[in-house]
């Protein structure tokens, strides 16, 4: 008879708390399916005292997480503490200098520290799981590491963040305010503890480094992530966009262009009916282009208790079978540091909306400054009809130069006529 699996839990919030739940409900098939049992051993948050809404009597409180790093009778630490630095980042680094295995959910504390924390992994022979940490309950890392490992990759595309997508589609859906479906999302469990996090794209970005890692093999580098969140977007860009047949979604994407990555987040306008924008509320979706295997695309569950449970879970039934493969992929040494590219060379078609006053002339000023920058426009639209007032101009353009673009929207906003910054989202046809 094998021993136990004997791990302890350090962080019992939305992610803890479902991790204790899932091992409790489905103790026997993991057993099952993993040839051993696996036992909690020892659990730990801030507060002693607060409900939690799963038994823990039968497990070790322990006051102080560090005492688990040091554990000799736990096989794995689970950090769901989170957090770039402190405890969790404490926690993780001696747990796996002391040789023991660590599985976490902390896409923030790897964005920023994953190689430093790859290496000690490697070099202490101590396996490092983050399958929860990018798009919750889809295996994407197990895909990009294993599934996908005879493959050049080409790009990764997706919906990273199921805060932000829950918050597009409800307002699109139901028109309420950004701050009430915001709201909402915090009390399903869903955004981070800090919710800027969310909104500001900074979450999505953290997960696309840990993605462009696995795909091309370069060292994660937040810094080198072009991040836009979705607090500029109105309603009335969710409604003019589906008014052209389009769906705003946060897009993470990672490209290697002639050798060049670049990274970036950002909202973008989908095709309503495409697969991209069929993905909505909490859902993640990831696509992913390769040389062989082609184009193939996972959906599922990006937040929330179950699917980052069931992520964090599926990370222990593979210790527990003895699977252990590099973090990132490849080993630390094979890492290489990316030619970064500029996202400003990337070319596409683009939907911008201007808040201007109705009056004679501004229409022609605004569409001389984007022939000035080789901007080509595909249609133009007044939207309302209210002299001397504020009403919105919708432009879509044919391909051209993202910094050219750019340049147009930034000195449109400047125009004595421009009531607000020019809402400019890129068009992708996926
Ligand atoms: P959470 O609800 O805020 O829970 C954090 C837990 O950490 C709480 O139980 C807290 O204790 C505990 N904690 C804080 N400081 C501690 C310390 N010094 N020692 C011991 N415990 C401490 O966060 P969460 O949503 O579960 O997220 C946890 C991690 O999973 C984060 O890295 C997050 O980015 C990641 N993640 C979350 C989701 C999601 O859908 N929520 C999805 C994927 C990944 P108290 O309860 O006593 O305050
Ligand atoms: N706050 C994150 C999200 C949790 O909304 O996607 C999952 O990583």
């Amino acid at each position: 008879m094998p021993e136990p699996f004997r791990i302890g839990i350090a962080g019992l919030g939305t992610v803890g708390v479902g991790l204790v739940e899932l091992l409790q409900n489905n103790a026997a098939l993991i057993h099952k399916r993993a040839g051993r049992e696996l036992e909690i051993v020892s659990v730990s948050a801030r507060d002693r005292g607060k409900n939690r809404a799963v038994d823990l009597t039968s497990y070790e409180w322990v006051d102080n997480v560090m005492v688990m790093a040091d554990d000799d009778r736990l096989d794995a630490v689970v950090e769901l503490i989170g957090g770039t630095e402190g405890v969790a980042r404490g926690l993780v680094s001696r747990t796996l200098s002391n040789g023991r295995a660590v599985v976490t959910a902390n896409k923030a504390l790897l964005a920023h520290h994953g190689y430093e924390l790859a290496s000690i992994a490697e070099k202490n022979h101590a396996p490092l799981m983050c399958e929860a940490a990018v798009a919750g309950g889809i295996p994407i890392i197990k895909a990009l590491r294993e599934g996908f490992s005879a493959n050049n990759i080409n790009a990764v595309y997706g919906i990273l963040n199921g805060t932000c997508n829950y918050i597009l589609t409800t307002m699109r859906e139901t028109g309420q305010s950004f701050e009430a479906v915001l709201q909402e999302a915090q009390e399903k469990g869903y955004a981070e503890s800090d919710p800027a996090f969310d909104v500001d794209g900074v979450d999505a970005a953290h997960k696309l480094c840990l993605i462009s890692a696995l795909a091309f093999g370069v060292k994660p580098e937040i810094e080198q992530v072009k991040t836009t969140g979705i607090t500029h977007i109105t309603a009335k860009d969710i409604l003019y966009a589906q008014e052209l047949g389009y769906r705003v979604k946060l897009l993470g994407m990672t490209r290697n262009l002639r050798g060049k990555i670049i990274q970036t987040i950002e909202p973008c306008l989908v095709p309503d009916e495409g697969p991209m924008g069929a993905v909505e509320n909490v859902f993640n979706a990831v696509f992913v282009e390769g040389d062989f295997v082609g184009d193939s695309l996972s959906v599922g569950r990006g937040a929330g208790a179950g699917p980052t449970a069931s992520a964090v879970a599926a990370d222990l039934v593979d210790l527990m079978r003895a699977i252990s493969v590099p973090v990132f992929g490849i080993p630390c040494a094979a890492m290489q540091e990316a030619d970064w590219g500029d996202s400003g060379d990337l070319t596409g078609r683009f939907y911008m909306h201007l808040v201007v006053s109705d009056k004679p002339g501004v229409l022609a000023d605004v569409s001389a400054i984007m022939r000035d920058h080789g901007v080509s426009l595909e249609a133009v639209a007044q939207r309302g009809r209210a002299p001397d007032k504020p009403v919105s101009i919708i432009m879509s353009t044919h391909k051209v130069k993202q910094a050219d673009i750019q340049n147009a929207a930034r000195i449109a906003a400047d125009l004595p006529m421009v009531h607000t910054p020019p809402c400019l989202l890129r068009i992708e046809n996926i």
